[in-house]
C-alpha cells in the first residue's frame, strides 16, 4: 500500500484501456459497488461514450438498487442502462442447496446473459473490477467469485465470446477507495460497503425459494435503512435454514424463519470483529424486522469474529 499514488495509477489504466480496446465498444456491469463503478468511470475516461454501462437486475441485488446506481453514476456522466433478468437468474438459482453450487451458478448465469447483452450492444470487450482477493480467494479455494475467469483457466473469448479487460485486478480494496476519491467519484459510492457478487442467493442459507428471496430482500431494507450510520465494514441480515417456533400476534403459534444479523468491523476483510452494538439499536432492528416481516419469528446476532468464522454464512 505505501508509495500507492492513485492519480499516477488512472493515468497508466486510462492509457493502457485506450491501447486495447483501440476503436472498439466496450460493455461493463456496474452493480453499485466502488469496484465496478471506479472500472466504469476509468473506462469512460478513456473512450467516453464507446463504453456501455450496464446493470443487470438479476433479482438477488437489493430493492431498488437499479435506479440507486442509475443516479448516482449519472453525476458522473455514466449512462448507465439497466436489464431486467431476474426470471433467468431466479430460475437458475431456484431450488439449489449447495453454497459453492449456487455461486457457479449464478457465475454461469451471469457470463451467458452478460455476453448476450454484449453481442446486442456490439461488443466484445469487456471491462471487470475483478480485485486481487477476488483472484487470491477463488484460486486458493476459498471460495468461487463470479467474476474470477482466466485466472482459473477459462477462456472468455472461446466461451462466451468477449476478450475481459481487468485494471484494478493488483489493487486491494482500500486502494480502490482511494482511486474512486481521485476519480471523483460520489461519497455514497466511495465509501459503500461491500456486498457480494452472487447477492442475497449467498444469503439465504441452503435451499434457494421465492418466498425466501423475498424475506431477505425486504430484511436487508430494513437493515440497511437502520444501521446505515453504524461505522462499520458490512451490516446485514442472513435467512437461516430452518424455522423456529414464536407467537403470532393473535397469541396463536407461528412457525417462523430466523434471521441472523452480522455486523463486522474490518480493513481489508481477510480478518473481522464484530461490532458491540448497543443493546438499544440492536431491540429496535428486532422490532422492526420482526413488524415488517411476519414470516419471521426470531432474530438472532451474530458475536463470531473471523477467523474462526468468515464474515458471509456461505
Ligand atoms: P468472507 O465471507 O470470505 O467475505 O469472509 C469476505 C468479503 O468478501 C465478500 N464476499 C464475496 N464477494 N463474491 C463476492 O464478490 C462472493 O462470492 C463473495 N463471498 C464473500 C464478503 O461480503 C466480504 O466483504
Amino acid at each position: 500500500m505505501s508509495g500507492f499514488d492513485p492519480k499516477r495509477f488512472i493515468e497508466d489504466k486510462v492509457e493502457w484501456l485506450r491501447r486495447e480496446i483501440g476503436g472498439e465498444t466496450a460493455v461493463v456491469a456496474v452493480s453499485g459497488g466502488v469496484d465496478s463503478s471506479v472500472t466504469a468511470a476509468l473506462g469512460l475516461r478513456a473512450i467516453g461514450e464507446r463504453l456501455r454501462p450496464v446493470f443487470l437486475e438479476n433479482g438477488f441485488m437489493r430493492l431498488g438498487e437499479a435506479e440507486r446506481v442509475r443516479k448516482a453514476l449519472g453525476r458522473v456522466g455514466l449512462k448507465v442502462r439497466v436489464y431486467d433478468v431476474q426470471e433467468e437468474f431466479i430460475n437458475a438459482l431456484t431450488g439449489i442447496k449447495d453454497a459453492e453450487r449456487k455461486r457457479k451458478a449464478f457465475r454461469e448465469t451471469f457470463y451467458r446473459v452478460f455476453s448476450r447483452i454484449a453481442s446486442e450492444l456490439g461488443a466484445r470487450i469487456v471491462l471487470q473490477g475483478t480485485i486481487a482477493a477476488d483472484i487470491v480467494e477463488t484460486k486458493g479455494g476459498v471460495k468461487t467469485q463470479h467474476n474470477v475467469l482466466e485466472q482459473i483457466g477459462i477462456n472468455p473469448m472461446e466461451r462466451y465470446g468477449f476478450r475481459v479487460l481487468e485494471p484494478l485486478k493488483e489493487l486491494y480494496k482500500n486502494q480502490v477507495r482511494l482511486v474512486a476519491e481521485a476519480l471523483g467519484l460520489p461519497g455514497e459510492i466511495v465509501h459503500r460497503r461491500p456486498f457480494p457478487g452472487p447477492g442475497l442467493s449467498i444469503r439465504i442459507l441452503g435451499e434457494i425459494t421465492r418466498e425466501k428471496l423475498s424475506i431477505i430482500k425486504r430484511a436487508t431494507a430494513v437493515v440497511d435503512e437502520e444501521l446505515s450510520d453504524v461505522k462499520c465494514f458490512q451490516a446485514f441480515p442472513v435467512l437461516l435454514e430452518g424455522r423456529a417456533t414464536g407467537l403470532a400476534e393473535d397469541g396463536s403459534r407461528k412457525y417462523g424463519y430466523i434471521i441472523a444479523l452480522r455486523v463486522v468491523a474490518s480493513e481489508d476483510a481477510m480478518t473481522a470483529n464484530y461490532v458491540r452494538l448497543e443493546w438499544g439499536r440492536l431491540e429496535k432492528v428486532r422490532d422492526r424486522l420482526i413488524s415488517a416481516i411476519p414470516e419471521v419469528s426470531r432474530v438472532l446476532y451474530d458475536i463470531t469474529d473471523k477467523p474462526p468464522a468468515t464474515i458471509e454464512f456461505e
